[in-house]
């Protein structure tokens, strides 16, 4: 830990309120610890580093109660103490990774027990301690039990070995550098810490693009070095997994093919995952992303993805490890004069004839949207179409098409819309957060996927606002149904203070930036309009006449791709009948995706009563006044955030408003051109 910390939810500074820190002290000033398992060890540690900081005071460890107040932690059925605190009811309610934190008051001993079925449990219910702590709530007769709502709660990282991170806007890896492991492993640990602190328990450690060294990851060369860090997230209660290359029989295995059921790549395969074991018991498995945006895959073999999938499932089953297997497959070589194809249709058209054929240690792995990542996207109808098969919601915490860490886009809320959004799949209130949980259609695994926007800048993040996404995102994954103003105040509370100017300004800062950020970028849901390739900045036509399938289609009349069942491309039926209607028609179609959805005329009515231009130049005029106000907020609190995060994020801001107003004159000024007709208001529009 770096002497001034990294700026984060761990900082775990000095408590303001004395009346409460002196409360606190009686309990914290004695942990009595059973158990001895490195998770135990782990929250004990955990415990001390916290009541150090914010109480300034050092806790004695010991293993019976010699005061009459203090903090018990360790799993249940290893002593009387913990387990006679715990009722009936009580220990029924605890699942697996959950806990309990319980203030009992007795005659003469008033203590908290941190206590969970298992240790992963307890270690999580320490931080969630601590957290409260932090934020100063009143402990007294605490009775809190919280079990994780997902089971796989996971970061996906896209780091490649030579140290740069695809889509990554805070610097270098942290895992690696030259091709290698790095050698820093303090700030490995500090990543696990924060992980560990949110309730992840599974990361990727690589590229879904596995490049040559990546390739490599998977054998003796580097297992050794991967067991390393296995170790150092195994005791944050997180497993690592690799991505890996379906190549791999012939990239590193001699072999001549990879075809999925040759017995000598079954064989290959089975003994490889034996090897992986053998270096890193607790192994979680492979993430793969095959037959996608050039990825050697089964289809080179005339095989399926569920060939693929099912081989590479039965070489870690033995060993209780999964396969995740990515849905992002679609014609990237679309042509721009085609107007039959639609990306937007692919994952399903690829994956939904596949649906029951999947062993059940194979998880299918869907972006939220049917596109990738943009500001604004239906939900992928994949969740609800796909019904015997285990899935994962993949959301990408880097911001690659929001913002790139430079603009404030807190992505709280637009997770929430996905893991709230009803699918109708099994009748009313089938929503994606119960599918993928897995309770609608019984699936054995099921759970989130975040691809993780931290690199080695000090602050984690690049721009240090950015990592409430970080935050928000274990949050939410942890209990999708606290709300997105409960997660950025806990956030701002933890990284900065208890200040209620602070948390009312930052917090309202947070909760309105994605639609700052919507509102100066593409309209209405229709996306894409950046600069090829690093995808920062306006760039209308960037993809318009290129492969890649992501058309507007705009014209001097109309924008907008038609996807209807009836006019258009068909995409709408990939739905269940109340959504495919909901959708169908431009009068419910919600406005946010108007034109992903339908192709409408720039004279269109919206039903605020504006034309579609002139919503067009309201909103990205307003948007930059939206954006300058941002940076008012944040000056409004000078002095009280540590002088050099003001400054950075000050700085920041100041650059976002400026991008935002090119932004604003690039869309309205292609929109002017394109229709000649002018702004209502009068505003400064380029010709
Ligand atoms: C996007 C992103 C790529 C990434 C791909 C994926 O297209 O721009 O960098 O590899 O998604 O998710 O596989």
């Amino acid at each position: 830990r770096k002497d001034n910390g990294y700026y984060c939810w761990l900082e775990y500074g000095k408590l303001e309120d004395v009346e409460l820190k002196n409360i606190y002290r009686k309990w914290c000033a004695n942990i009595v610890k059973f158990g001895d398992t490195p998770l135990i060890k782990c929250a004990v540690k955990e415990l001390i580093i916290g009541i150090e900081n914010m109480l300034g005071i050092s806790p004695e460890i010991v293993s019976i109660p010699i005061e009459p107040s203090f903090i018990t932690v360790g799993t249940l059925g290893q002593n009387p103490i913990i387990d006679k605190a715990v009722g009936e009811n009580e220990r029924k309610d605890i699942m697996e990774d959950g806990f309990l934190i319980k203030n009992i008051k007795t005659e003469d001993k008033d203590y908290i027990v941190v206590t969970g079925i298992n240790d992963k449990g307890v270690l999580y219910g320490v931080f969630v301690l601590l957290r409260l702590l932090r934020m100063q709530k009143d402990i007294r007769d605490i009775r809190k039990i919280e079990n994780p709502y997902f089971q796989m709660r996971m970061l996906n990282h896209w780091d490649n070995m030579d140290g740069s991170i695809e889509r990554g806007y805070a610097g270098n890896s942290i895992f690696y550098k030259d091709n290698k492991f790095t050698d820093d492993t303090a700030r490995v640990r500090d990543y696990a810490r924060l992980l560990g602190s949110i309730g992840i328990n599974g990361i990727v450690i690589n590229n879904v693009n596995v490049h040559k060294y990546e390739t490599r990851l998977i054998t003796k060369e580097y297992l050794p070095d991967a067991k390393k860090l296995a170790e150092i997230f195994r005791e944050y209660g997180i497993r690592i997994y690799f991505s890996i290359n379906f190549a791999s029989p012939i990239e590193i295995g001699g072999l001549d093919t990879a075809d999925p059921l040759d017995e000598k790549v079954k064989k290959w395969w089975c003994d490889k995952a034996g090897e992986i074991y053998s270096y890193i018991p607790d192994f979680g498995g492979f993430l793969v992303k095959a037959d996608s945006e050039f990825r050697p895959g089964p289809f080179t073999y005339n095989r399926n993805h569920a060939d693929g999938a099912n081989m590479l499932a039965a070489a870690l089953k033995p060993f209780g490890g999964v396969v995740i297997w990515r849905c992002f497959v679609y014609n990237c070589m679309q042509d721009w004069r085609d107007y039959k194809t639609d990306r937007a249709k692919a994952a399903y058209d690829n994956f939904k004839p596949l649906d029951g054929m999947f062993d059940d240690n194979v998880i299918l792995q869907i972006k939220n949207g049917p596109m990738d990542f943009q500001v604004r996207e239906p939900v992928s109808p994949l969740f609800g179409g796909l019904k015997k098969t285990n899935v994962n919601l993949e959301v990408q915490i880097t911001q690659e098409y929001t913002g790139q860490q430079k603009h404030l886009c807190y992505l709280i809320p637009m997770w929430k819309e996905v893991l709230d959004f009803d699918t109708y799949a099994r009748g009313k209130g089938t929503t994606v957060k119960k599918i993928v949980r897995g309770s609608v259609f019984n699936n054995k695994y099921g759970g989130v996927a975040g691809v993780a926007n931290v690199g080695d800048d000090d602050n984690w993040t690049g721009l240090q606002l950015a990592q409430s996404n970080l935050y928000g995102y274990g949050r939410l994954v942890w209990n999708p149904d606290l709300t997105s103003e409960e997660i950025a105040e806990e956030w701002v509370r933890l990284t900065f203070s208890n200040d209620k100017e602070v948390v009312d300004t930052v917090s309202d800062m947070l909760l309105k930036s994605w639609h700052i950020y919507e509102s100066y970028t593409s309209p209405l849901g229709i996306g894409w309009m950046v600069n090829p390739h690093h995808h920062y900045g306006p760039n209308v036509d960037g993809y318009e006449y290129d492969k890649w399938g992501t058309y507007h289609r705009a014209d001097y009349k109309a924008i907008g791709v038609d996807r209807t069942v009836k006019s258009g491309t068909g995409y709408t039926g990939q739905y269940h009948k109340e959504v495919r209607d909901m959708y169908e028609n431009i009068d419910t179609c919600p406005q946010e995706l108007l034109l992903f959805f339908h192709r409408i005329p720039y004279t269109y009515k919206l039903k605020s009563g504006e034309t579609l231009i002139q919503y067009i130049y309201n909103t990205h005029f307003d948007g930059v006044e939206q954006a300058i106000k941002l940076k008012e907020q944040w000056q409004s609190i000078k002095g009280k955030v540590k002088n050099e995060i003001y400054e950075h994020v000050l700085h920041r801001l100041e650059g976002q408003i400026e991008h935002a107003k090119e932004w604003r004159d690039v869309i309205n000024t292609y929109f002017y051109r394109k229709t000649g007709i002018g702004d209502e208001l009068g505003r400064k529009i380029y010709d």
